[in-house]
């Protein structure tokens, strides 16, 4: 970091920004396979909590790979650079005071742990579990499908490596549990750990 850079406080506190929004920022990480569920999911929960009263956004690596990250490809060094750069923007969202719900595979631990450090204690790290069969039975892109035939280098769970969370907050399997069934077991991990303060009028 460049030394001649100093910090330049908020007006706002954390209790300020709390009070704003009837509950405390976080980021809820969740990372697994392409076509695991992470997006369907962030994006129903995103729709669920919104409706609860919370305040939240989702940052999806299909949608972010195509502006803030569009210059970053799948070799390991731009996936560490495409999760640094969203960690750093998740810590924004959640500084800012918001909900963020991250939906990238984020294969390499190393890169997990960075994200949480620049959270910090707001940080809860969802591994949606899916196996590899599952996901490539699903192939909703047809990527499995290229990958097997050689199209597709680098491919996660086919020839680049997915480091499965060792000590997740939460872990999520949609190959034995539904959409539907996932989203209440998120829900319940949210509330359960996000207080709301403020009911929807
Ligand atoms: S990450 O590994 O850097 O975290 P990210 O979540 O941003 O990946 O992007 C994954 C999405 O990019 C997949 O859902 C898939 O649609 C697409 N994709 C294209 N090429 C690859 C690849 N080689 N490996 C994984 N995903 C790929």
């Amino acid at each position: 970091m460049n030394n001649n850079l100093t910090a330049v406080p908020h007006a706002l506190s954390v209790l300020d920004r709390e009070a704003h929004y009837g509950h405390s920022g976080a980021v809820l990480w969740l990372t697994g396979l392409s076509a695991s569920g992470k997006s369907s999911l962030a994006m129903a929960l995103e729709l669920a909590l919104t409706k609860l009263g919370y305040s939240c956004y989702v940052l999806d690596g299909d949608n972010v790979r195509r502006g803030l990250n569009a210059n970053l490809g799948f070799s390991a060094k731009d996936r560490t650079e495409n999760i640094r750069r969203v960690g750093e923007a998740a810590a924004l969202f959640a500084d800012a005071g918001l909900i963020c719900i991250t939906a990238f595979i984020s294969p390499y631990r190393e890169d997990r742990a960075r994200a949480r450090d620049a959270t910090g204690a707001v940080f809860h790290e969802i591994h949606v579990a899916t196996d590899l069969a599952t996901c490539e039975a699903r192939d909703p892109k047809g990527l499995y499908k290229k990958a097997r035939a050689g199209e597709l280098l680098e491919f996660t769970g086919v020839n680049a490596p997915y480091e499965v969370p060792e000590y997740p907050e939460l872990r999520i399997d949609t190959s034995n549990t539904s959409i539907a069934d996932s989203l209440q077991a998120l829900l319940s991990y949210v509330v359960g750990n996000i207080s709301l303060n403020r009911l929807l009028e």
